[in-house]
């Protein structure tokens, strides 16, 4: 079974939660912003923050970009300031590649624009390590 995480993080919020998986699961995060290779996967935990209402246009343009039945199943991510789920343009994306999107989302709300904030905090990656790794345990089963 192959896990993999993905993330886009201008400020590093989003990189926060991506690394706290990423040692839950002993995978090593790919920031997209930097050279690296993407695999095959099972499945792909996929992560950014919210820019005008909208996931990040870096990670849409990523998506629309990656090679067909590379990945079969996704789980959305995100940071922003409101804590309000604004995924729908990454799920969107996800699914025009065949990627089937987990229908919960990891949303966590943090720094308020420019403010800064302590968020995501310990409790928040907790949090989202509880999340991620239950569903990786149903998919192993
Ligand atoms: C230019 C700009 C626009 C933003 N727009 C929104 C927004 O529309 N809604 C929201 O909830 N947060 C918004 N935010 C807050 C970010 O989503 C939040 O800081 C997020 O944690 C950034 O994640 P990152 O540092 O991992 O990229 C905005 C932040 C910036 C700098």
């Amino acid at each position: 079974m192959q896990i993999g995480i993905i993330y886009y993080s201008q400020t590093g919020s989003t990189k926060k939660l991506a690394d706290g998986l990423g040692e839950a699961l002993g995978i090593e995060p790919i920031d997209i912003s930097k050279p690296h290779v993407l695999k095959n996967y099972d499945m792909l935990f996929v992560g950014c923050g919210t820019y005008n209402d909208l996931p990040s246009d870096m990670m849409i343009n990523y998506i629309n970009n990656i090679p067909a039945n590379s990945i079969s199943g996704a789980v959305i991510f995100m940071t922003n300031a409101t804590g309000k789920d604004s995924a729908q343009l990454l799920v969107n994306s996800l699914s025009a590649k065949g990627i089937e999107v987990y229908e919960k989302h990891f949303v966590c709300p943090c720094k308020r624009w420019l403010f800064k904030s302590k968020r995501p905090d310990n409790h928040d990656i907790v949090r989202f390590k509880k999340f991620g790794t239950k569903i990786v345990k149903a998919l192993q089963q």
